[in-house]
């Protein structure tokens, strides 16, 4: 790729949650592209704050976890002067293109997101307009920065979809204010699922510890939950619907060795699920313990973390107000 200007490459956007400790379901279905992309591709990664926020946070707790979202992003090997990495809530145009959009989107297709029917179900006291309205808010943090591609895990793509509508319905409209994105979904981890319940997806808001590993997890907790990872009788190892557990199991090993899952099934044949389970636990462990090495440095110096996310955003602004003016000069606002 020697050849290719800054100019000439492909753009790529995504943005993360701060809402509790990051997880292994995160690190798998998404960061380790965002790692693997930055070398190929010009990247923007932002902390998603403004979406955390259609559920109700403790200020004090969501200000540490905003900062423990950019450190870990930088833990990873993200590299700010290549990448543009910043804040959301600190680039004012993702609000603002987000009411612009939404007057472009339907009630009825907002309506058969299926996060926002997850969600609504587990916050019933809560379901307010922020939640339902969110996936305009998250296309607006697409659209802004016109991406080829947006790195996401599957749970994600129903969002991309909504985005992709939108782009392309304002398109027809004015002309081409937007680029309409392709999702980037890896071939293995794309759904990590929770180790307490393998049927559901592991999410750092899930109230059980153990159903999911954070990134910055000590090695001994990680081998712990993966030998208390819910499995089955069976007895066997086999990638199969039968096996949720197991199948869990063998994709994060797959994810983590680069090995494929036949290659999995061979080397543990003949051995039982605790060899199996430590292994895994053992293998993750090792991943992850240089990000939780670099964590600890980075989050240290809140000097230098202000001094990246403030540079990141300028930078970031600098993109997004260009899109945003365009796409209100189209629809007729006086600038
Ligand atoms: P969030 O913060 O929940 O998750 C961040 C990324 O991690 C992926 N992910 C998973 N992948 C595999 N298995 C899992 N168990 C798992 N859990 C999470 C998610 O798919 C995501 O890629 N709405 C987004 C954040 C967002 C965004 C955006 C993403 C806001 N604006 C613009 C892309 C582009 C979200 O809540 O992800």
């Amino acid at each position: 790729m020697e050849n290719i200007t800054e100019t000439q490459k492909k753009k790529v956007l995504s943005c993360i949650q701060p809402s509790g400790m990051l997880t292994l379901g995160n690190y798998l279905g998404a960061l380790k592209n965002w790692i693997n992309m930055q070398e190929e591709f010009d990247c923007t990664y932002a902390v998603a704050d403004l979406h955390a926020i259609t559920v109700r946070q403790e200020p004090a707790k969501l200000r540490a976890q905003i900062y423990s979202t950019y450190a870990l992003l930088l833990a990873l090997g993200l590299d700010p002067e290549k990448n543009t990495m910043f804040i959301q809530s600190h680039v004012p145009e993702h609000a603002c293109l987000s009411w612009l959009l939404s007057c472009y989107t339907q009630f009825g297709e907002m309506s058969r997101m299926t996060q926002f029917k997850d969600k609504s179900a587990r916050h019933a006291d809560n379901i307010n307009v922020g939640l339902f309205s969110y996936p305009t808010l998250m296309a607006a943090d697409i659209l802004l920065y016109k991406p080829d591609f947006v790195p996401v895990g599957a749970d994600q793509k129903q969002h991309l979809e909504i985005a992709r509508d939108i782009a392309v319905r304002f398109n027809n409209l004015y002309g081409d204010v937007f680029t309409v994105p392709e999702p980037y979904i890896a071939k293995v981890g794309a759904r990590v699922m929770s180790l307490a319940d393998p049927t559901k997806k592991m999410s750092k808001s899930d109230d059980n510890l153990n159903s999911y590993v954070a990134i910055l997890d000590s090695k001994d907790d990680i081998i712990r939950k993966f030998k208390r990872a819910v499995t089955d009788s069976l007895g066997c190892l086999r990638l199969s619907e039968e096996q949720p557990g197991i199948s869990n199991l063998i994709g994060i090993y797959s994810a983590v060795t680069g090995k494929t899952a036949a290659e999995v099934e061979k080397e543990f044949e003949g051995k039982g699920y605790g060899d199996f389970k430590l292994a895994v636990g053992e293998a993750v462990a090792d991943e992850l313990a240089p990000i939780k090495a670099n964590y600890d440095k980075i989050i240290a110096d809140k000097g230098e973390l202000e001094r990246l996310y403030r540079e990141g955003s300028e930078k970031a602004e600098r993109v997004a107000r260009k899109t945003y003016f365009k796409a209100m000069k189209k629809v007729g606002f006086v600038l």
